[in-house]
């Protein structure tokens, strides 16, 4: 807490910043409230808020031109099934160093399904009814088990949802991991602007802050202390994934081989777009060789919709998320005050206190997105990805990306490992699931059998 009687410096530089306005009502506020207010505000950077808003004027992001990225292809899509083999056994031995930690972000919050609370605390286990965060940490013990080494679970989560997700795991035993590798941290808020770049007012004593987005990871990695003890821990590629995805193969061999042989900074999963307009961020060359993604709301339509010789489209790879970065690389893109990803800026309704009343007013949102750390390296590589395999986003209630197509696809992937290891499954069976403590592959499934009733849940 800041001191009261020395506020006559922040509030001068308030107004010297042109943001007296948030003084309106000082008269009307206990000593309490001043306090509360002038601590939010001596949290806020002007600096940056003030080149933020000249920015959102301009053009945006992305600057030049750019075509589509290379990436490496599947072998049944005509890639090298020897690399693929050589990539695998290079993945697990660095898997089995003990060189990688996992790192999902969890900032969000489940309004969009209708749940009040964080997002990972969703119950989407199609017979278990298990939350998104269950599914991630049982495969990280599955993992860990199958490795025969403690694979770190690093999850970011933002003020807003930090003690119900501590409390969360906390109340369920952390689902088996241990404290020492559970590590969970908050990134960073900041503050929005009205259209003229006035800091808006939440409620009489507070700023009205929105969490700095995914790209606000990479810097609470290392604001946490989290980069400098995966360090000391001998880590060296951390495996980046998004809470809402039941999919995703948070270890992946193969993938973490090619980073390793390719000695890349930042790698990519990336897989064919449905179509044109599907909401997904894509891969592109920049023109001065550099990767990066390009977020489908900042895609031209004109370009999104441009097909290629085999009548594909032209951005075909799109961006499930899903990444590894080298821990150095990620110590030296945050180090110092002018490095770091830049802000996107996005306008939206803002809950707002003006003249003692609340209300809503359009805003200026500023969030960082992960994958703008792509441009900031020569040295990145995208492996192509089987999407039913590896994605199924959760962002709707119904409809596309939805719960509903999350857990059709948990139940589809569980039939195609049963199959693939000639595991029968009798036709009462309509809804699958398998245990991540069971399997996180086909290849880890035993002797199981599959009993005879319309939902079977294997374990
Ligand atoms: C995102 C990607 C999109 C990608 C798609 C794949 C962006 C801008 N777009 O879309 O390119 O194809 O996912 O599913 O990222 N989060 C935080 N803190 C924040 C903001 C987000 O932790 O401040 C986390 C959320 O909890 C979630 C993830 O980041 O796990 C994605 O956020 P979301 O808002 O769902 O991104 P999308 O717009 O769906």
């Amino acid at each position: 807490m800041i001191p009261y009687h020395g506020h006559d410096i922040l509030i001068k530089n308030a107004f010297l910043q042109g943001q007296g306005h948030v003084f309106d009502h000082w008269n009307t506020l206990s000593e309490e409230e001043r306090r509360d207010l002038l601590e939010d505000l001596s949290t806020v950077d002007f600096e940056l808020l003030n080149r933020l808003y000249r920015t959102a004027k301009g053009p945006g992001v992305y600057h030049g031109d750019f075509g589509p990225a290379p990436f490496i292809a599947l072998p049944c899509h005509g890639g090298d099934a020897a690399e693929f083999e050589e990539a695998r056994k290079a993945g697990e031995a660095h898997i089995r160093e003990g060189r990688v930690a996992a790192f999902v972000v969890a900032g969000g919050q489940g309004t969009r399904l209708g749940y009040d609370g964080p997002k990972g605390a969703y119950g989407l286990g199609p017979v278990s009814g298990k939350s998104l965060f269950q599914i991630h940490a049982e495969k990280i013990v599955k993992y860990s088990k199958k490795y025969g080494v403690r694979i770190p679970l690093l999850i970011m989560t933002s003020p807003d949802n930090h003690d119900a997700t501590v409390k969360f795991f906390q109340g369920r035993g952390n689902f088996g991991l241990d404290d020492r590798n559970l590590l969970v941290f908050p990134q960073s808020m900041i503050p929005s602007l009205d259209g003229d770049g006035k800091l808006i007012l939440e409620n009489r004593t507070r700023l009205f802050k929105n969490p700095d987005g995914h790209g606000g990871s990479l810097k609470a990695l290392r604001t946490s202390g989290v980069l400098e003890e995966l360090e000391e821990r001998g880590i060296e590629t951390i495996s980046y994934f998004q809470v809402d995805n039941p999919l995703v193969k948070i270890i992946d061999p193969v993938f973490i081989g090619f980073h390793v042989l390719r000695d890349a900074d930042v790698s990519n999963k990336g897989l064919e777009k449905t179509g044109p307009g599907e909401k997904m961020g894509v891969f592109v060359l920049f023109d001065n060789g550099r990767m990066g993604v390009v977020e489908y709301s900042d895609l031209p339509e004109g370009k999104a919709a441009e097909t290629g010789p085999e009548g594909k489209l032209r951005f075909l790879m799109g961006s499930p998320a899903i990444h590894l970065f080298r821990r150095s690389f990620v110590e030296e893109i945050t180090s110092g005050p002018s490095r770091g990803l830049p802000f996107h800026v996005a306008r939206k309704k803002i809950k707002a206190w003006r003249g003692g009343e609340a209300g809503e007013i359009e805003g200026l949102k500023f969030e960082m997105f992960v994958f703008d750390a792509l441009p900031l390296t020569a040295k990145s590589i995208i492996l192509e990805m089987v999407r039913e395999d590896e994605f199924a986003p959760v962002k709707n209630p119904d409809g596309v990306d939805s719960v509903e197509s999350a857990r059709r696809m948990m139940s589809e992937l569980a039939l195609k490992w049963l199959r693939e290891r000639d595991i029968p499954v009798p036709p009462s069976v309509k809804l699958l699931e398998i245990s991540p403590l069971l399997a996180v592959g086909p290849e880890d499934l035993g002797e199981v059998c599959v009993p005879n009733c319309e939902k079977a849940y294997l374990e």
